[in-house]
Protein backbone atom coordinates (compact mmCIF):
# COMPACT_ATOMS: atom_id res chain seq x y z
CA UNK A 1 0.00 0.00 0.00
CA UNK A 2 1.13 3.31 -0.85
CA UNK A 3 1.72 6.28 2.11
CA UNK A 4 0.17 8.40 0.06
CA UNK A 5 -3.09 6.60 0.26
CA UNK A 6 -2.56 6.55 4.37
CA UNK A 7 -2.45 10.50 4.54
CA UNK A 8 -5.11 11.52 1.62
CA UNK A 9 -7.70 10.26 3.97
CA UNK A 10 -6.46 11.70 7.65
CA UNK A 11 -5.74 15.18 5.46
CA UNK A 12 -8.67 15.55 4.67
CA UNK A 13 -10.53 14.62 7.68
CA UNK A 14 -8.35 17.62 9.34
CA UNK A 15 -9.15 19.68 7.17
CA UNK A 16 -13.32 18.92 7.72
CA UNK A 17 -12.91 19.15 11.02
CA UNK A 18 -10.73 22.71 11.12
CA UNK A 19 -13.47 23.66 8.58
CA UNK A 20 -16.44 23.04 10.74
CA UNK A 21 -14.76 24.77 13.88
CA UNK A 22 -13.90 27.91 11.95
CA UNK A 23 -16.88 27.96 10.72
CA UNK A 24 -18.46 27.09 13.97
CA UNK A 25 -16.32 29.93 15.48
CA UNK A 26 -17.43 32.33 12.66
CA UNK A 27 -20.81 32.01 13.11
CA UNK A 28 -20.89 31.78 16.85
CA UNK A 29 -18.88 35.63 16.30
CA UNK A 30 -21.59 37.02 13.99
CA UNK A 31 -24.27 35.88 16.02
CA UNK A 32 -22.70 37.64 19.51
CA UNK A 33 -22.26 40.82 17.19
CA UNK A 34 -25.84 41.14 16.55
CA UNK A 35 -27.71 42.77 13.64
CA UNK A 36 -26.43 45.29 11.97
CA UNK A 37 -27.58 48.13 10.51
CA UNK A 38 -27.03 48.30 6.76
CA UNK A 39 -29.85 49.62 5.34
CA UNK A 40 -28.53 52.56 2.79
CA UNK A 41 -30.10 55.92 4.60
CA UNK A 42 -28.27 58.80 3.84
CA UNK A 43 -28.51 61.54 7.19
CA UNK A 44 -27.66 64.24 4.61
CA UNK A 45 -28.69 68.12 5.75
CA UNK A 46 -29.51 66.30 9.44
CA UNK A 47 -28.51 68.01 12.35
CA UNK A 48 -28.05 65.25 15.21
CA UNK A 49 -27.07 66.13 18.79
CA UNK A 50 -25.35 62.59 20.58
CA UNK A 51 -23.97 63.07 24.16
CA UNK A 52 -21.36 60.78 25.69
CA UNK A 53 -19.90 61.02 22.19
CA UNK A 54 -16.15 61.04 23.83
CA UNK A 55 -16.47 57.33 24.45
CA UNK A 56 -17.25 53.51 23.20
CA UNK A 57 -21.06 53.30 22.01
CA UNK A 58 -21.25 57.52 21.30
CA UNK A 59 -18.08 57.82 19.26
CA UNK A 60 -19.23 54.96 17.42
CA UNK A 61 -22.40 56.79 16.65
CA UNK A 62 -21.15 59.59 15.82
CA UNK A 63 -18.67 58.49 13.52
CA UNK A 64 -21.41 56.37 11.16
CA UNK A 65 -23.94 59.67 11.39
CA UNK A 66 -20.87 61.72 10.04
CA UNK A 67 -20.00 58.96 7.58
CA UNK A 68 -23.73 59.43 6.50
CA UNK A 69 -23.37 63.01 6.22
CA UNK A 70 -24.80 64.15 9.06
CA UNK A 71 -23.52 67.69 10.76
CA UNK A 72 -23.02 65.93 14.45
CA UNK A 73 -22.98 67.69 17.73
CA UNK A 74 -20.31 65.75 20.61
CA UNK A 75 -21.45 66.50 24.06
CA UNK A 76 -18.78 65.79 26.20
CA UNK A 77 -17.83 66.79 29.70
CA UNK A 78 -14.64 67.18 29.11
CA UNK A 79 -12.74 69.38 26.14
CA UNK A 80 -9.36 66.77 26.38
CA UNK A 81 -11.23 63.58 25.79
CA UNK A 82 -13.55 65.07 22.82
CA UNK A 83 -10.14 66.02 21.59
CA UNK A 84 -8.87 62.48 21.82
CA UNK A 85 -12.21 61.48 20.66
CA UNK A 86 -11.77 63.38 17.21
CA UNK A 87 -8.37 62.19 16.71
CA UNK A 88 -10.01 59.11 16.41
CA UNK A 89 -12.31 59.85 14.21
CA UNK A 90 -10.35 58.79 10.92
CA UNK A 91 -12.52 59.64 7.96
CA UNK A 92 -15.01 62.13 9.16
CA UNK A 93 -15.70 65.59 7.73
CA UNK A 94 -14.33 67.29 10.76
CA UNK A 95 -16.32 70.54 9.71
CA UNK A 96 -19.38 68.31 10.88
CA UNK A 97 -17.98 67.20 14.04
CA UNK A 98 -18.97 70.43 16.97
CA UNK A 99 -17.80 69.89 19.93
CA UNK A 100 -20.13 71.27 22.87
CA UNK A 101 -18.95 71.06 26.83
CA UNK A 102 -21.59 69.50 28.83
CA UNK A 103 -21.62 67.51 32.18
CA UNK A 104 -24.87 65.74 32.91
CA UNK A 105 -24.41 65.84 36.22
CA UNK A 106 -24.93 69.88 36.07
CA UNK A 107 -27.79 71.31 35.18
CA UNK A 108 -26.37 74.81 34.47
CA UNK A 109 -23.70 73.00 32.36
CA UNK A 110 -26.94 71.57 30.42
CA UNK A 111 -28.56 74.62 30.16
CA UNK A 112 -25.29 76.39 28.71
CA UNK A 113 -25.18 73.64 26.31
CA UNK A 114 -28.54 73.93 24.64
CA UNK A 115 -28.39 77.63 24.33
CA UNK A 116 -25.34 77.28 22.22
CA UNK A 117 -26.33 74.35 20.13
CA UNK A 118 -30.06 76.45 19.35
CA UNK A 119 -28.35 79.82 18.92
CA UNK A 120 -26.99 77.80 15.93
CA UNK A 121 -29.15 75.33 15.02
CA UNK A 122 -33.05 75.89 14.44
CA UNK A 123 -33.71 72.29 13.84
CA UNK A 124 -32.49 69.44 15.22
CA UNK A 125 -33.36 65.83 13.39
CA UNK A 126 -31.93 63.01 16.19
CA UNK A 127 -31.19 63.57 19.87
CA UNK A 128 -29.42 60.43 21.49
CA UNK A 129 -29.75 60.27 24.86
CA UNK A 130 -26.64 57.70 25.21
CA UNK A 131 -23.88 58.95 28.14
CA UNK A 132 -24.19 56.91 31.10
CA UNK A 133 -22.23 56.00 34.09
CA UNK A 134 -22.42 52.20 35.67
CA UNK A 135 -21.90 50.56 39.17
CA UNK A 136 -20.89 54.12 40.28
CA UNK A 137 -18.78 53.26 43.30
CA UNK A 138 -19.95 55.70 45.96
CA UNK A 139 -22.82 57.63 47.11
CA UNK A 140 -22.16 60.86 45.66
CA UNK A 141 -24.19 64.26 44.81
CA UNK A 142 -24.23 65.99 42.53
CA UNK A 143 -23.87 70.26 42.29
CA UNK A 144 -27.73 69.76 41.97
CA UNK A 145 -28.34 67.36 44.78
CA UNK A 146 -29.07 64.46 43.11
CA UNK A 147 -27.80 61.16 43.61
CA UNK A 148 -24.76 60.84 40.71
CA UNK A 149 -26.27 58.01 38.31
CA UNK A 150 -29.75 59.05 38.61
CA UNK A 151 -28.99 62.59 37.30
CA UNK A 152 -26.09 61.09 35.13
CA UNK A 153 -28.39 58.58 32.89
CA UNK A 154 -31.88 60.08 33.69
CA UNK A 155 -32.56 63.50 35.06
CA UNK A 156 -29.45 65.48 33.18
CA UNK A 157 -30.77 63.76 30.02
CA UNK A 158 -34.91 64.79 30.79
CA UNK A 159 -33.57 68.26 31.12
CA UNK A 160 -31.75 68.39 27.94
CA UNK A 161 -34.26 67.05 25.73
CA UNK A 162 -37.31 69.21 27.30
CA UNK A 163 -34.57 72.01 26.44
CA UNK A 164 -34.10 70.55 23.21
CA UNK A 165 -38.13 69.36 22.05
CA UNK A 166 -38.75 72.84 20.62
CA UNK A 167 -35.97 72.28 17.69
CA UNK A 168 -36.50 68.64 17.65
CA UNK A 169 -40.38 69.64 16.84
CA UNK A 170 -39.46 71.53 14.18
CA UNK A 171 -37.85 68.96 12.14
CA UNK A 172 -39.78 66.70 9.90
CA UNK A 173 -38.92 63.86 11.72
CA UNK A 174 -37.56 64.84 15.22
CA UNK A 175 -35.87 61.51 16.88
CA UNK A 176 -35.05 61.16 20.25
CA UNK A 177 -33.50 57.83 21.44
CA UNK A 178 -32.69 56.64 24.62
CA UNK A 179 -29.45 54.21 25.04
CA UNK A 180 -31.16 51.96 27.91
CA UNK A 181 -30.24 48.69 29.21
CA UNK A 182 -31.47 45.24 29.65
CA UNK A 183 -30.65 45.40 32.93
CA UNK A 184 -34.01 48.17 33.43
CA UNK A 185 -35.89 44.80 33.77
CA UNK A 186 -33.85 44.39 37.03
CA UNK A 187 -35.60 47.61 38.92
CA UNK A 188 -38.54 47.67 40.82
CA UNK A 189 -40.78 50.31 40.99
CA UNK A 190 -39.45 53.72 41.12
CA UNK A 191 -39.64 54.92 44.63
CA UNK A 192 -39.30 58.74 43.32
CA UNK A 193 -39.21 59.48 47.54
CA UNK A 194 -36.05 57.44 48.01
CA UNK A 195 -33.69 57.86 44.92
CA UNK A 196 -31.63 60.50 45.96
CA UNK A 197 -31.20 58.99 49.63
CA UNK A 198 -28.44 57.15 50.56
CA UNK A 199 -30.20 53.84 51.65
CA UNK A 200 -31.33 53.19 48.56
CA UNK A 201 -28.37 53.24 47.30
CA UNK A 202 -25.95 50.37 46.42
CA UNK A 203 -23.77 49.12 43.49
CA UNK A 204 -26.58 48.25 40.96
CA UNK A 205 -29.46 49.95 41.91
CA UNK A 206 -28.91 53.30 41.11
CA UNK A 207 -28.08 52.06 37.35
CA UNK A 208 -30.76 50.01 36.93
CA UNK A 209 -33.11 52.48 38.05
CA UNK A 210 -31.86 55.21 35.62
CA UNK A 211 -31.72 52.86 32.66
CA UNK A 212 -35.87 52.12 34.04
CA UNK A 213 -36.23 55.87 34.12
CA UNK A 214 -34.96 56.08 30.34
CA UNK A 215 -37.83 53.56 28.93
CA UNK A 216 -40.33 55.14 31.30
CA UNK A 217 -39.45 58.81 29.98
CA UNK A 218 -39.93 57.66 25.99
CA UNK A 219 -43.57 56.09 27.28
CA UNK A 220 -44.98 59.50 28.59
CA UNK A 221 -42.74 61.58 26.53
CA UNK A 222 -44.54 59.92 23.30
CA UNK A 223 -48.11 60.27 25.07
CA UNK A 224 -47.61 64.07 25.50
CA UNK A 225 -46.34 64.64 22.73
CA UNK A 226 -49.27 62.78 20.91
CA UNK A 227 -51.80 64.77 23.24
CA UNK A 228 -50.11 68.08 22.37
CA UNK A 229 -51.07 67.52 18.81
CA UNK A 230 -46.93 66.74 18.05
CA UNK A 231 -46.88 63.69 15.50
CA UNK A 232 -43.46 64.23 13.68
CA UNK A 233 -41.16 63.80 16.92
CA UNK A 234 -41.04 59.86 18.10
CA UNK A 235 -38.85 58.75 21.13
CA UNK A 236 -38.06 55.18 21.43
CA UNK A 237 -35.10 53.37 24.23
CA UNK A 238 -33.11 50.44 23.58
CA UNK A 239 -30.55 48.04 24.35
CA UNK A 240 -27.60 47.76 23.08
CA UNK A 241 -25.87 44.24 23.82
CA UNK A 242 -23.28 43.65 25.77
CA UNK A 243 -20.16 45.86 24.82
CA UNK A 244 -16.68 46.06 25.43
CA UNK A 245 -16.25 49.34 26.15
CA UNK A 246 -15.82 51.97 29.14
CA UNK A 247 -18.31 51.35 30.95
CA UNK A 248 -16.92 48.89 33.24
CA UNK A 249 -14.56 51.37 34.45
CA UNK A 250 -15.85 51.38 38.00
CA UNK A 251 -15.85 47.61 38.23
CA UNK A 252 -12.99 47.06 40.97
CA UNK A 253 -11.94 43.67 39.69
CA UNK A 254 -12.49 43.72 36.25
CA UNK A 255 -10.66 47.21 35.59
CA UNK A 256 -7.28 46.13 36.62
CA UNK A 257 -4.82 46.37 33.51
CA UNK A 258 -3.62 42.91 34.11
CA UNK A 259 -7.24 41.35 34.51
CA UNK A 260 -8.06 43.27 31.28
CA UNK A 261 -4.73 42.16 29.45
CA UNK A 262 -5.76 38.16 30.79
CA UNK A 263 -9.84 38.68 29.49
CA UNK A 264 -8.76 40.35 26.21
CA UNK A 265 -9.25 37.34 23.93
CA UNK A 266 -12.32 36.29 26.14
CA UNK A 267 -14.05 40.04 25.58
CA UNK A 268 -12.64 39.97 22.38
CA UNK A 269 -14.62 37.10 21.16
CA UNK A 270 -17.74 37.13 23.33
CA UNK A 271 -18.47 40.67 23.78
CA UNK A 272 -19.54 42.94 21.17
CA UNK A 273 -17.29 45.96 19.96
CA UNK A 274 -18.87 49.53 20.16
CA UNK A 275 -19.51 49.86 16.89
CA UNK A 276 -21.86 46.70 17.30
CA UNK A 277 -23.02 48.37 20.28
CA UNK A 278 -24.04 51.72 17.59
CA UNK A 279 -26.06 49.64 15.22
CA UNK A 280 -29.90 49.94 17.42
CA UNK A 281 -28.89 53.11 18.04
CA UNK A 282 -28.42 53.70 14.40
CA UNK A 283 -31.21 52.15 13.54
CA UNK A 284 -33.72 54.04 15.34
CA UNK A 285 -32.25 57.27 14.20
CA UNK A 286 -32.45 56.55 10.29
CA UNK A 287 -34.25 53.64 9.36
CA UNK A 288 -37.19 53.86 7.42
CA UNK A 289 -38.77 50.98 8.94
CA UNK A 290 -39.38 53.21 12.47
CA UNK A 291 -40.85 56.43 10.76
CA UNK A 292 -43.67 56.91 13.77
CA UNK A 293 -43.15 54.47 15.83
CA UNK A 294 -42.66 56.29 19.23
CA UNK A 295 -42.50 55.26 22.66
CA UNK A 296 -41.44 51.42 21.99
CA UNK A 297 -38.31 50.01 23.48
CA UNK A 298 -35.60 47.75 20.69
CA UNK A 299 -32.62 45.63 21.07
CA UNK A 300 -30.70 44.28 17.92
CA UNK A 301 -32.83 46.51 15.80
CA UNK A 302 -36.25 45.27 16.70
CA UNK A 303 -38.92 45.78 18.99
CA UNK A 304 -38.33 44.19 21.99
CA UNK A 305 -41.21 43.72 25.73
CA UNK A 306 -39.92 46.15 28.25
CA UNK A 307 -40.27 45.56 32.15
CA UNK A 308 -44.00 45.83 32.13
CA UNK A 309 -42.96 49.06 35.07
CA UNK A 310 -42.22 50.88 32.24
CA UNK A 311 -45.42 50.94 31.06
CA UNK A 312 -47.66 51.66 34.09
CA UNK A 313 -49.07 55.23 32.46
CA UNK A 314 -49.35 56.41 35.97
CA UNK A 315 -46.03 55.61 37.53
CA UNK A 316 -44.95 57.78 34.22
CA UNK A 317 -46.62 60.22 34.69
CA UNK A 318 -45.39 60.66 37.87
CA UNK A 319 -41.60 59.92 37.28
CA UNK A 320 -42.38 62.95 33.92
CA UNK A 321 -43.98 65.61 36.77
CA UNK A 322 -41.25 64.92 39.59
CA UNK A 323 -38.41 65.01 36.84
CA UNK A 324 -40.27 68.67 35.79
CA UNK A 325 -39.84 69.87 39.08
CA UNK A 326 -36.26 68.34 40.25
CA UNK A 327 -34.78 69.93 36.96
CA UNK A 328 -36.61 73.80 37.53
CA UNK A 329 -39.03 73.36 34.72
CA UNK A 330 -42.39 73.30 36.23
CA UNK A 331 -45.16 75.00 34.23
N1 LIG B 1 -21.42 48.64 27.47
C1 LIG B 1 -22.49 47.89 27.65
O1 LIG B 1 -22.41 46.67 27.70
C2 LIG B 1 -23.85 48.54 27.80
C3 LIG B 1 -24.95 47.72 28.03
C4 LIG B 1 -26.19 48.32 28.19
C5 LIG B 1 -26.32 49.70 28.10
N2 LIG B 1 -25.22 50.48 27.88
C6 LIG B 1 -25.41 51.94 27.82
O2 LIG B 1 -24.74 52.48 26.70
C7 LIG B 1 -24.42 53.84 26.96
C8 LIG B 1 -22.99 54.12 26.49
O3 LIG B 1 -22.10 53.37 27.25
P1 LIG B 1 -20.69 52.84 26.75
O4 LIG B 1 -20.73 51.37 26.89
O5 LIG B 1 -20.33 53.43 25.46
O6 LIG B 1 -19.76 53.41 27.95
P2 LIG B 1 -18.44 54.31 27.97
O7 LIG B 1 -17.46 53.79 26.98
O8 LIG B 1 -18.04 54.36 29.40
O9 LIG B 1 -18.95 55.74 27.50
C9 LIG B 1 -19.77 56.52 28.33
C10 LIG B 1 -19.78 57.95 27.85
O10 LIG B 1 -20.61 58.73 28.72
C11 LIG B 1 -19.91 59.88 29.11
N3 LIG B 1 -20.35 60.40 30.41
C12 LIG B 1 -20.39 59.76 31.60
N4 LIG B 1 -20.84 60.59 32.57
C13 LIG B 1 -21.08 61.78 31.98
C14 LIG B 1 -21.53 63.05 32.45
N5 LIG B 1 -21.82 63.26 33.75
N6 LIG B 1 -21.68 64.06 31.56
C15 LIG B 1 -21.37 63.86 30.26
N7 LIG B 1 -20.93 62.71 29.77
C16 LIG B 1 -20.78 61.67 30.61
C17 LIG B 1 -18.45 59.47 29.11
O11 LIG B 1 -17.62 60.60 29.08
P3 LIG B 1 -16.04 60.57 29.50
O12 LIG B 1 -15.32 60.13 28.26
O13 LIG B 1 -15.74 61.98 29.85
O14 LIG B 1 -15.90 59.63 30.63
C18 LIG B 1 -18.42 58.61 27.86
O15 LIG B 1 -18.33 59.41 26.71
C19 LIG B 1 -24.65 54.07 28.44
O16 LIG B 1 -25.86 54.79 28.61
C20 LIG B 1 -24.80 52.67 29.00
O17 LIG B 1 -25.65 52.64 30.11
C21 LIG B 1 -24.00 49.92 27.71
C1 LIG C 1 -34.95 59.40 27.38
O1 LIG C 1 -34.68 59.50 28.72
C2 LIG C 1 -34.66 60.84 29.17
C3 LIG C 1 -34.17 60.81 30.56
O2 LIG C 1 -33.01 60.06 30.63
C4 LIG C 1 -36.06 61.41 29.00
O3 LIG C 1 -36.05 62.74 29.39
C5 LIG C 1 -36.45 61.29 27.55
O4 LIG C 1 -37.78 61.67 27.36
C6 LIG C 1 -36.31 59.90 27.07
N1 LIG C 1 -36.55 59.85 25.67
C7 LIG C 1 -36.76 58.74 25.06
C8 LIG C 1 -36.89 58.82 23.61
O5 LIG C 1 -36.83 57.67 25.63
C1 LIG D 1 -44.11 69.29 13.52
O1 LIG D 1 -45.31 69.37 14.28
C2 LIG D 1 -45.49 70.61 14.98
C3 LIG D 1 -46.73 70.49 15.82
O2 LIG D 1 -47.81 70.01 15.11
C4 LIG D 1 -45.56 71.75 13.98
O3 LIG D 1 -45.66 72.97 14.67
C5 LIG D 1 -44.31 71.75 13.13
O4 LIG D 1 -44.40 72.74 12.14
C6 LIG D 1 -44.09 70.41 12.47
N1 LIG D 1 -42.86 70.45 11.76
C7 LIG D 1 -42.71 70.00 10.52
C8 LIG D 1 -41.40 70.21 9.88
O5 LIG D 1 -43.60 69.43 9.93
C1 LIG E 1 -30.57 45.85 39.97
O1 LIG E 1 -30.04 44.73 39.29
C2 LIG E 1 -29.27 43.87 40.09
C3 LIG E 1 -28.74 42.76 39.23
O2 LIG E 1 -28.18 43.25 38.08
C4 LIG E 1 -30.12 43.31 41.22
O3 LIG E 1 -29.30 42.52 42.05
C5 LIG E 1 -30.72 44.45 42.02
O4 LIG E 1 -31.61 43.94 42.98
C6 LIG E 1 -31.45 45.40 41.11
N1 LIG E 1 -31.87 46.57 41.88
C7 LIG E 1 -33.13 46.98 41.94
C8 LIG E 1 -33.40 48.19 42.77
O5 LIG E 1 -34.04 46.46 41.34
C1 LIG F 1 -48.94 65.62 36.87
O1 LIG F 1 -49.13 67.01 36.78
C2 LIG F 1 -50.33 67.40 36.16
C3 LIG F 1 -50.31 68.91 35.95
O2 LIG F 1 -49.79 69.56 37.05
C4 LIG F 1 -51.51 66.91 36.98
O3 LIG F 1 -52.72 67.25 36.35
C5 LIG F 1 -51.42 65.40 37.12
O4 LIG F 1 -52.45 64.91 37.96
C6 LIG F 1 -50.07 64.99 37.67
N1 LIG F 1 -49.97 63.54 37.64
C7 LIG F 1 -49.62 62.78 38.67
C8 LIG F 1 -49.58 61.32 38.45
O5 LIG F 1 -49.33 63.27 39.73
Amino acid sequence: MDAADETTPALTTLLLYAGVIFGGLYFLRRWIKGRQFTERMSAKDKVAVVTGASAGIGLETVRELNYRKAKVYMLCRNEDRANEAKRKLVGCDPTRLIFVQCDLSSFESIREAAREITQAEQVIDILINNAGIMFYPKFEKTVDGHEMTWQSNYLGHFLLTELLLPALKRAQHGRIINVSSKLHHKSKKIDLTTVDDKKAFGMMQPYNRSKLANVMHAHELTKRLRKASVHNVTANSLHPGVIDSELSRHLPFVNKPLIRQIAKPITWFFMRTPKDGAQTTLYLALSKHVDGVSGKYFSDCKLEAENPVATDDAACEDLYNYSLEACGLQK
